[in-house]
Protein backbone atom coordinates (compact mmCIF):
# COMPACT_ATOMS: atom_id res chain seq x y z
CA UNK A 1 0.00 0.00 0.00
CA UNK A 2 1.62 3.36 -1.16
CA UNK A 3 1.13 6.46 0.86
CA UNK A 4 -1.79 8.77 0.65
CA UNK A 5 -1.02 12.23 -0.97
CA UNK A 6 -2.69 15.03 1.66
CA UNK A 7 -1.53 18.21 3.28
CA UNK A 8 -0.56 16.26 6.05
CA UNK A 9 2.44 14.69 4.25
CA UNK A 10 5.77 17.08 4.91
CA UNK A 11 7.94 17.89 1.55
CA UNK A 12 11.03 15.61 3.53
CA UNK A 13 9.62 12.34 2.98
CA UNK A 14 10.89 12.65 0.02
CA UNK A 15 11.99 9.26 -0.37
CA UNK A 16 10.40 6.15 1.36
CA UNK A 17 13.46 4.76 3.14
CA UNK A 18 14.82 8.66 4.22
CA UNK A 19 16.75 8.02 7.23
CA UNK A 20 17.11 9.37 11.00
CA UNK A 21 20.31 11.69 11.34
CA UNK A 22 21.92 11.60 14.62
CA UNK A 23 25.02 13.62 14.05
CA UNK A 24 27.62 11.93 12.33
CA UNK A 25 29.95 14.43 13.39
CA UNK A 26 29.90 13.12 17.26
CA UNK A 27 31.32 10.25 16.33
CA UNK A 28 35.30 11.99 15.79
CA UNK A 29 35.24 14.06 19.30
CA UNK A 30 33.55 15.84 21.85
CA UNK A 31 35.58 18.75 21.48
CA UNK A 32 33.72 20.84 19.14
CA UNK A 33 30.06 20.99 19.46
CA UNK A 34 28.48 21.19 16.25
CA UNK A 35 25.80 23.47 15.97
CA UNK A 36 21.96 22.38 15.58
CA UNK A 37 21.07 22.51 12.14
CA UNK A 38 18.26 24.90 11.52
CA UNK A 39 15.13 22.93 12.37
CA UNK A 40 13.11 21.65 9.33
CA UNK A 41 9.37 20.26 9.15
CA UNK A 42 9.79 17.07 10.88
CA UNK A 43 7.47 14.14 10.76
CA UNK A 44 9.14 12.85 13.78
CA UNK A 45 9.34 14.78 17.25
CA UNK A 46 13.11 14.67 18.88
CA UNK A 47 12.47 14.70 22.36
CA UNK A 48 14.34 17.01 23.68
CA UNK A 49 15.26 18.51 20.62
CA UNK A 50 19.42 18.49 22.38
CA UNK A 51 19.70 14.90 23.00
CA UNK A 52 22.71 14.78 25.83
CA UNK A 53 25.45 12.05 26.04
CA UNK A 54 23.99 10.02 28.89
CA UNK A 55 20.47 11.23 28.68
CA UNK A 56 17.49 9.83 26.84
CA UNK A 57 15.86 10.54 23.44
CA UNK A 58 12.37 9.92 22.30
CA UNK A 59 11.74 9.54 18.75
CA UNK A 60 8.04 10.28 17.95
CA UNK A 61 6.27 9.59 14.55
CA UNK A 62 3.99 12.11 13.36
CA UNK A 63 0.67 11.24 12.21
CA UNK A 64 0.41 7.54 12.86
CA UNK A 65 -2.85 5.78 12.95
CA UNK A 66 -4.88 5.76 15.73
CA UNK A 67 -5.49 1.86 14.69
CA UNK A 68 -2.34 1.17 13.78
CA UNK A 69 -1.72 -2.90 15.13
CA UNK A 70 2.28 -3.26 14.52
CA UNK A 71 4.98 -0.85 13.79
CA UNK A 72 8.83 -1.38 13.27
CA UNK A 73 12.33 0.70 13.88
CA UNK A 74 15.16 0.19 12.36
CA UNK A 75 18.61 1.54 12.82
CA UNK A 76 20.00 2.34 9.16
CA UNK A 77 18.26 4.25 6.20
CA UNK A 78 16.57 0.81 5.02
CA UNK A 79 14.07 -1.71 6.44
CA UNK A 80 16.36 -4.86 6.21
CA UNK A 81 15.35 -7.19 9.16
CA UNK A 82 19.69 -6.94 9.84
CA UNK A 83 18.94 -3.16 11.41
CA UNK A 84 15.29 -3.66 12.82
CA UNK A 85 15.51 -2.39 16.47
CA UNK A 86 12.22 -3.82 17.56
CA UNK A 87 8.48 -4.46 16.23
CA UNK A 88 6.21 -2.94 18.41
CA UNK A 89 2.21 -3.64 18.83
CA UNK A 90 0.49 -1.29 20.60
CA UNK A 91 -2.18 -1.74 24.00
CA UNK A 92 -4.57 -2.96 24.48
CA UNK A 93 -1.84 -5.89 25.10
CA UNK A 94 1.57 -3.79 24.31
CA UNK A 95 4.32 -5.94 22.77
CA UNK A 96 7.73 -5.22 21.76
CA UNK A 97 9.81 -7.89 19.71
CA UNK A 98 13.42 -6.61 19.48
CA UNK A 99 15.74 -7.25 16.76
CA UNK A 100 18.71 -7.90 15.82
CA UNK A 101 19.62 -4.10 16.01
CA UNK A 102 18.15 -4.01 19.49
CA UNK A 103 20.62 -2.57 21.95
CA UNK A 104 18.69 -3.36 25.45
CA UNK A 105 18.52 0.75 25.68
CA UNK A 106 15.08 0.77 23.38
CA UNK A 107 11.67 0.50 24.10
CA UNK A 108 8.66 1.73 22.33
CA UNK A 109 5.27 3.45 23.18
CA UNK A 110 2.16 5.02 22.40
CA UNK A 111 2.29 6.02 19.06
CA UNK A 112 4.55 3.90 18.15
CA UNK A 113 7.30 6.48 19.81
CA UNK A 114 10.82 4.60 20.03
CA UNK A 115 12.53 5.59 23.94
CA UNK A 116 16.34 5.19 23.86
CA UNK A 117 18.32 5.57 27.28
CA UNK A 118 21.59 6.23 28.27
CA UNK A 119 22.58 7.63 24.91
CA UNK A 120 26.04 6.81 23.57
CA UNK A 121 27.99 8.12 20.94
CA UNK A 122 27.72 4.91 19.25
CA UNK A 123 23.98 5.87 18.55
CA UNK A 124 24.19 8.08 16.46
CA UNK A 125 22.98 6.77 13.08
CA UNK A 126 20.23 7.09 10.72
CA UNK A 127 16.77 5.72 12.62
CA UNK A 128 13.83 4.69 10.48
CA UNK A 129 9.98 4.03 10.99
CA UNK A 130 7.93 2.08 9.62
CA UNK A 131 4.55 2.21 10.59
CA UNK A 132 0.48 2.55 9.18
CA UNK A 133 -0.46 6.14 8.78
CA UNK A 134 -4.55 7.60 8.81
CA UNK A 135 -6.45 6.24 5.95
CA UNK A 136 -4.62 3.44 5.83
CA UNK A 137 -1.16 2.52 4.27
CA UNK A 138 1.90 2.50 5.95
CA UNK A 139 4.51 5.23 5.94
CA UNK A 140 8.31 6.04 7.11
CA UNK A 141 9.14 8.61 9.03
CA UNK A 142 11.82 10.37 8.39
CA UNK A 143 14.34 13.39 9.67
CA UNK A 144 17.91 15.04 9.83
CA UNK A 145 18.77 15.29 13.52
CA UNK A 146 21.71 17.06 14.44
CA UNK A 147 23.06 16.11 18.25
CA UNK A 148 25.68 18.60 19.41
CA UNK A 149 28.13 16.55 21.31
CA UNK A 150 26.76 17.41 24.44
CA UNK A 151 26.99 15.55 27.85
CA UNK A 152 25.41 16.75 31.63
CA UNK A 153 28.30 18.85 32.50
CA UNK A 154 29.70 17.90 35.79
CA UNK A 155 30.32 19.83 38.60
CA UNK A 156 32.88 22.63 37.98
CA UNK A 157 36.01 23.44 40.53
CA UNK A 158 37.74 26.60 40.92
CA UNK A 159 41.12 27.08 41.68
CA UNK A 160 42.33 28.14 44.71
CA UNK A 161 39.38 26.89 46.62
CA UNK A 162 40.70 29.71 48.94
CA UNK A 163 42.71 32.72 48.68
CA UNK A 164 43.83 35.23 51.55
CA UNK A 165 45.02 38.89 49.55
CA UNK A 166 46.33 42.15 50.15
CA UNK A 167 43.88 45.01 49.67
CA UNK A 168 45.21 46.65 46.32
CA UNK A 169 46.50 43.47 45.34
CA UNK A 170 45.45 40.70 42.67
CA UNK A 171 44.30 37.51 42.57
CA UNK A 172 43.19 34.81 40.00
CA UNK A 173 40.72 32.22 40.10
CA UNK A 174 40.44 29.34 37.28
CA UNK A 175 37.24 27.29 36.85
CA UNK A 176 38.26 24.01 35.15
CA UNK A 177 35.48 22.67 33.63
CA UNK A 178 34.89 19.84 30.87
CA UNK A 179 35.74 21.34 27.81
CA UNK A 180 32.17 21.10 26.49
CA UNK A 181 30.87 23.46 28.77
CA UNK A 182 30.15 26.05 26.03
CA UNK A 183 29.80 29.09 28.53
CA UNK A 184 31.41 29.86 31.68
CA UNK A 185 30.08 32.59 34.38
CA UNK A 186 31.28 34.02 37.18
CA UNK A 187 29.02 34.91 40.40
CA UNK A 188 30.08 36.52 43.57
CA UNK A 189 28.17 35.87 46.65
CA UNK A 190 25.78 34.39 44.54
CA UNK A 191 24.97 37.34 41.92
CA UNK A 192 26.84 37.37 38.48
CA UNK A 193 29.65 39.40 37.82
CA UNK A 194 30.14 41.96 34.98
CA UNK A 195 33.21 42.18 33.61
CA UNK A 196 35.04 45.62 34.34
CA UNK A 197 39.01 47.30 34.28
CA UNK A 198 39.54 45.44 37.26
CA UNK A 199 37.72 42.14 36.95
CA UNK A 200 39.36 40.75 33.51
CA UNK A 201 38.24 37.62 31.90
CA UNK A 202 40.30 35.28 29.75
CA UNK A 203 38.83 34.96 26.16
CA UNK A 204 37.38 31.71 27.57
CA UNK A 205 35.80 32.93 30.68
CA UNK A 206 37.88 30.44 32.39
CA UNK A 207 40.32 32.62 34.02
CA UNK A 208 39.09 35.90 36.31
CA UNK A 209 41.51 38.05 37.16
CA UNK A 210 40.83 41.03 40.12
CA UNK A 211 43.02 44.03 39.75
CA UNK A 212 43.29 46.52 42.79
CA UNK A 213 41.35 44.86 44.84
CA UNK A 214 39.30 46.31 47.21
CA UNK A 215 37.49 45.07 50.09
CA UNK A 216 33.92 44.86 48.33
CA UNK A 217 36.09 42.75 46.57
CA UNK A 218 35.98 39.87 49.37
CA UNK A 219 32.87 36.87 49.06
CA UNK A 220 32.56 33.70 48.03
CA UNK A 221 32.93 32.72 43.78
CA UNK A 222 31.25 30.73 41.80
CA UNK A 223 31.83 29.50 38.43
CA UNK A 224 29.35 28.17 36.36
CA UNK A 225 29.58 26.17 33.17
CA UNK A 226 26.71 25.67 30.83
CA UNK A 227 26.19 24.13 27.35
CA UNK A 228 22.63 23.01 25.70
CA UNK A 229 20.91 20.28 27.94
CA UNK A 230 22.52 21.55 31.43
CA UNK A 231 23.89 24.17 33.70
CA UNK A 232 26.40 22.96 36.63
CA UNK A 233 28.19 25.53 39.51
CA UNK A 234 31.16 25.12 41.47
CA UNK A 235 31.31 24.92 45.32
CA UNK A 236 32.16 28.64 46.75
CA UNK A 237 35.64 29.62 46.85
CA UNK A 238 36.27 31.80 49.13
CA UNK A 239 38.30 35.18 48.85
CA UNK A 240 39.65 37.08 51.75
CA UNK A 241 40.67 40.90 51.20
CA UNK A 242 43.24 41.70 54.11
CA UNK A 243 43.52 45.31 55.03
CA UNK A 244 43.85 47.52 58.50
CA UNK A 245 44.78 48.03 60.99
CA UNK A 246 42.73 50.75 60.41
CA UNK A 247 40.56 53.16 63.04
CA UNK A 248 41.89 52.07 65.75
CA UNK A 249 40.90 53.45 69.37
CA UNK A 250 40.98 52.54 72.42
CA UNK A 251 36.99 52.52 74.24
CA UNK A 252 36.37 54.29 76.48
CA UNK A 253 38.58 57.32 74.53
CA UNK A 254 40.35 59.32 76.90
CA UNK A 255 41.31 61.18 78.89
CA UNK A 256 40.40 58.87 81.79
CA UNK A 257 39.34 60.01 85.30
CA UNK A 258 38.47 57.93 88.07
CA UNK A 259 37.61 57.11 91.30
CA UNK A 260 40.21 54.96 93.35
CA UNK A 261 38.95 52.09 93.83
CA UNK A 262 36.11 51.79 90.59
CA UNK A 263 37.02 49.11 88.33
CA UNK A 264 38.05 49.99 84.43
CA UNK A 265 38.23 48.30 81.36
CA UNK A 266 40.00 49.52 78.23
CA UNK A 267 39.14 47.69 74.86
CA UNK A 268 41.05 47.84 71.84
CA UNK A 269 38.88 48.16 68.61
CA UNK A 270 40.47 47.86 64.97
CA UNK A 271 39.14 47.86 61.66
CA UNK A 272 41.16 44.84 60.33
CA UNK A 273 40.99 41.53 58.48
CA UNK A 274 42.44 39.25 59.66
CA UNK A 275 42.15 39.89 63.33
CA UNK A 276 45.23 41.75 64.77
CA UNK A 277 47.18 40.61 67.67
CA UNK A 278 47.17 43.26 70.50
CA UNK A 279 49.95 44.33 72.87
CA UNK A 280 49.42 47.13 75.63
CA UNK A 281 52.17 49.10 77.21
CA UNK A 282 51.82 51.17 80.15
CA UNK A 283 54.15 54.37 80.41
CA UNK A 284 56.21 52.85 77.74
CA UNK A 285 56.40 48.95 79.47
CA UNK A 286 55.24 46.61 78.10
CA UNK A 287 52.48 45.02 80.37
CA UNK A 288 52.75 41.46 79.28
CA UNK A 289 48.82 41.76 78.26
CA UNK A 290 47.78 40.76 75.28
CA UNK A 291 44.16 40.48 74.79
CA UNK A 292 42.10 43.60 73.09
CA UNK A 293 41.11 44.08 76.55
CA UNK A 294 43.11 45.42 79.58
CA UNK A 295 41.39 45.46 82.80
CA UNK A 296 42.21 46.34 86.47
CA UNK A 297 39.55 46.09 89.43
CA UNK A 298 39.97 47.63 91.76
CA UNK A 299 41.82 50.58 89.96
CA UNK A 300 44.86 51.64 91.80
CA UNK A 301 47.25 54.64 91.92
CA UNK A 302 49.91 52.36 90.50
CA UNK A 303 47.81 51.79 87.34
CA UNK A 304 47.72 55.44 86.43
CA UNK A 305 49.49 56.21 83.28
CA UNK A 306 49.16 56.46 79.46
CA UNK A 307 47.80 53.32 77.83
CA UNK A 308 49.02 52.36 74.66
CA UNK A 309 47.24 49.83 72.72
CA UNK A 310 49.45 48.67 69.81
CA UNK A 311 47.39 46.44 66.83
CA UNK A 312 49.03 44.53 64.66
CA UNK A 313 47.93 43.07 61.37
CA UNK A 314 50.52 39.86 60.15
CA UNK A 315 49.13 39.96 56.79
CA UNK A 316 49.34 43.61 56.17
CA UNK A 317 52.02 43.21 58.29
CA UNK A 318 51.15 47.02 59.99
CA UNK A 319 51.11 48.25 63.38
CA UNK A 320 49.13 50.87 64.80
CA UNK A 321 49.46 52.43 67.99
CA UNK A 322 46.71 54.17 70.13
CA UNK A 323 46.97 55.62 73.48
CA UNK A 324 44.50 57.22 76.48
CA UNK A 325 45.92 58.45 79.61
CA UNK A 326 44.28 57.44 82.75
CA UNK A 327 44.48 58.94 86.50
CA UNK A 328 43.00 59.25 89.72
CA UNK A 329 41.14 61.83 90.89
CA UNK A 330 43.98 62.19 93.25
CA UNK A 331 46.46 61.18 91.63
CA UNK A 332 48.43 63.78 89.32
CA UNK A 333 48.29 63.99 85.56
CA UNK A 334 50.17 61.71 83.75
CA UNK A 335 52.66 63.01 81.03
CA UNK A 336 52.61 61.11 78.22
CA UNK A 337 56.06 59.50 77.18
CA UNK A 338 57.49 58.99 74.36
CA UNK A 339 56.03 56.29 72.13
CA UNK A 340 58.54 53.03 71.77
CA UNK A 341 57.34 49.67 70.31
CA UNK A 342 57.22 47.43 74.20
CA UNK A 343 56.33 44.86 72.21
CA UNK A 344 57.79 42.62 69.74
CA UNK A 345 55.16 41.40 67.31
CA UNK A 346 55.24 38.70 65.52
CA UNK A 347 53.96 37.78 61.59
CA UNK A 348 52.39 34.55 62.98
CA UNK A 349 49.44 36.49 64.59
CA UNK A 350 50.83 35.53 67.68
CA UNK A 351 52.66 38.04 70.27
CA UNK A 352 55.14 37.43 72.30
CA UNK A 353 55.80 40.87 74.38
CA UNK A 354 59.00 41.88 76.01
CA UNK A 355 59.38 44.44 78.77
CA UNK A 356 61.71 47.42 77.84
CA UNK A 357 63.93 48.77 80.10
CA UNK A 358 61.88 51.66 81.84
C1 LIG B 1 15.98 7.67 31.01
O1 LIG B 1 15.32 6.46 30.73
C2 LIG B 1 15.40 5.52 31.78
C3 LIG B 1 14.80 4.22 31.29
O2 LIG B 1 13.65 4.46 30.54
C4 LIG B 1 14.67 6.06 33.00
O3 LIG B 1 14.80 5.16 34.07
C5 LIG B 1 15.30 7.39 33.37
O4 LIG B 1 14.55 7.96 34.42
C6 LIG B 1 15.30 8.33 32.20
N1 LIG B 1 16.05 9.51 32.59
C7 LIG B 1 15.59 10.72 32.33
C8 LIG B 1 16.47 11.84 32.76
O5 LIG B 1 14.51 10.93 31.79
C1 LIG C 1 22.83 8.32 7.33
O1 LIG C 1 22.39 8.26 5.99
C2 LIG C 1 22.99 9.20 5.15
C3 LIG C 1 22.30 9.11 3.77
O2 LIG C 1 22.15 7.78 3.41
C4 LIG C 1 24.48 8.90 5.05
O3 LIG C 1 25.11 9.85 4.22
C5 LIG C 1 25.07 8.98 6.44
O4 LIG C 1 26.43 8.61 6.42
C6 LIG C 1 24.34 8.07 7.39
N1 LIG C 1 24.83 8.35 8.72
C7 LIG C 1 25.32 7.41 9.53
C8 LIG C 1 25.84 7.85 10.85
O5 LIG C 1 25.35 6.22 9.22
C1 LIG D 1 -7.78 1.89 10.56
O1 LIG D 1 -8.84 2.81 10.28
C2 LIG D 1 -8.89 3.19 8.92
C3 LIG D 1 -10.02 4.20 8.77
O2 LIG D 1 -9.85 5.25 9.66
C4 LIG D 1 -9.13 2.00 8.03
O3 LIG D 1 -9.12 2.38 6.69
C5 LIG D 1 -8.04 0.97 8.29
O4 LIG D 1 -8.32 -0.20 7.56
C6 LIG D 1 -7.96 0.64 9.76
N1 LIG D 1 -6.81 -0.24 9.94
C7 LIG D 1 -6.87 -1.30 10.78
C8 LIG D 1 -5.61 -2.07 10.86
O5 LIG D 1 -7.88 -1.55 11.43
C1 LIG E 1 26.58 18.85 38.69
O1 LIG E 1 27.51 17.80 38.58
C2 LIG E 1 27.42 16.83 39.62
C3 LIG E 1 28.49 15.81 39.39
O2 LIG E 1 29.71 16.39 39.07
C4 LIG E 1 26.06 16.18 39.62
O3 LIG E 1 25.95 15.29 40.71
C5 LIG E 1 25.00 17.24 39.74
O4 LIG E 1 23.72 16.67 39.61
C6 LIG E 1 25.17 18.27 38.64
N1 LIG E 1 24.20 19.34 38.84
C7 LIG E 1 23.41 19.76 37.86
C8 LIG E 1 22.49 20.87 38.22
O5 LIG E 1 23.46 19.28 36.75
C1 LIG F 1 40.19 23.15 49.20
O1 LIG F 1 40.64 22.00 48.52
C2 LIG F 1 41.34 21.09 49.34
C3 LIG F 1 41.81 19.95 48.47
O2 LIG F 1 42.00 20.34 47.17
C4 LIG F 1 40.42 20.58 50.43
O3 LIG F 1 41.13 19.71 51.29
C5 LIG F 1 39.89 21.75 51.23
O4 LIG F 1 38.95 21.29 52.17
C6 LIG F 1 39.23 22.75 50.31
N1 LIG F 1 38.84 23.90 51.09
C7 LIG F 1 37.63 24.46 50.97
C8 LIG F 1 37.40 25.66 51.82
O5 LIG F 1 36.77 24.02 50.24
C1 LIG G 1 45.46 50.38 49.60
O1 LIG G 1 45.52 51.67 49.06
C2 LIG G 1 44.81 52.65 49.80
C3 LIG G 1 44.87 53.95 49.04
O2 LIG G 1 46.15 54.15 48.53
C4 LIG G 1 45.41 52.76 51.19
O3 LIG G 1 44.68 53.68 51.95
C5 LIG G 1 45.36 51.40 51.86
O4 LIG G 1 45.97 51.45 53.12
C6 LIG G 1 46.05 50.37 51.00
N1 LIG G 1 45.89 49.06 51.63
C7 LIG G 1 46.90 48.25 51.88
C8 LIG G 1 46.58 46.95 52.55
O5 LIG G 1 48.04 48.52 51.56
C1 LIG H 1 31.69 35.40 29.29
O1 LIG H 1 31.24 36.20 30.37
C2 LIG H 1 30.47 37.31 29.95
C3 LIG H 1 30.18 38.16 31.17
O2 LIG H 1 29.69 37.42 32.24
C4 LIG H 1 29.18 36.81 29.28
O3 LIG H 1 28.42 37.89 28.85
C5 LIG H 1 29.55 35.91 28.11
O4 LIG H 1 28.39 35.35 27.58
C6 LIG H 1 30.48 34.81 28.56
N1 LIG H 1 30.93 34.07 27.39
C7 LIG H 1 31.11 32.75 27.44
C8 LIG H 1 31.59 32.13 26.19
O5 LIG H 1 30.90 32.07 28.43
C1 LIG I 1 56.61 40.67 81.49
O1 LIG I 1 57.23 39.40 81.41
C2 LIG I 1 58.65 39.46 81.57
C3 LIG I 1 59.18 38.07 81.39
O2 LIG I 1 58.60 37.48 80.29
C4 LIG I 1 59.01 40.02 82.94
O3 LIG I 1 60.39 40.13 83.03
C5 LIG I 1 58.36 41.37 83.11
O4 LIG I 1 58.58 41.83 84.41
C6 LIG I 1 56.87 41.29 82.87
N1 LIG I 1 56.31 42.63 82.94
C7 LIG I 1 55.22 42.91 83.60
C8 LIG I 1 54.77 44.33 83.55
O5 LIG I 1 54.57 42.06 84.20
C1 LIG J 1 57.10 44.05 58.40
O1 LIG J 1 57.44 45.40 58.58
C2 LIG J 1 58.70 45.59 59.27
C3 LIG J 1 58.91 47.06 59.51
O2 LIG J 1 57.86 47.81 59.01
C4 LIG J 1 59.80 44.99 58.44
O3 LIG J 1 61.02 45.11 59.13
C5 LIG J 1 59.49 43.53 58.21
O4 LIG J 1 60.47 42.95 57.36
C6 LIG J 1 58.16 43.35 57.59
N1 LIG J 1 57.84 41.93 57.51
C7 LIG J 1 57.31 41.37 56.44
C8 LIG J 1 57.02 39.93 56.51
O5 LIG J 1 57.06 42.02 55.45
C1 LIG K 1 53.18 56.44 84.63
O1 LIG K 1 53.63 57.78 84.62
C2 LIG K 1 52.91 58.68 85.43
C3 LIG K 1 53.49 60.06 85.29
O2 LIG K 1 53.67 60.40 83.96
C4 LIG K 1 52.95 58.24 86.85
O3 LIG K 1 52.14 59.10 87.64
C5 LIG K 1 52.50 56.83 86.97
O4 LIG K 1 52.63 56.37 88.29
C6 LIG K 1 53.26 55.93 86.07
N1 LIG K 1 52.71 54.61 86.15
C7 LIG K 1 53.42 53.52 86.29
C8 LIG K 1 52.70 52.20 86.42
O5 LIG K 1 54.62 53.61 86.36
Amino acid sequence: MGRLPGSWDPPAWSGPWKGLLLAASVLSSCLQPVPAQTPTPTPVTITPASPALGGNVSLAPQNVAQNFTSCNWHRSTTNDETSRILTYFPPPNPVQHNGPAHTGRETAGPGCALHIAGLTLSDTGNYTTLAPIPHGGAGTRSNALSVPCTEMLPRPTVTPNQTLVLENGTFTLRCNSSPSADTVLWLRDGASLTPSERLVLSPDNRTLTVLGVTRSDGGTYQCEVGNPVSTNRSEPSTVTVAYGPASVRIDPPGPITLTLGSPLTLTCVADSVPVPSYCWGLNGTDTNQTGSSLTFNPMTLDHQGTYECWAHNPITNRTVLVSVTARTRCGAAPVPPTPSPPCRLTTRGHNECDSLPG
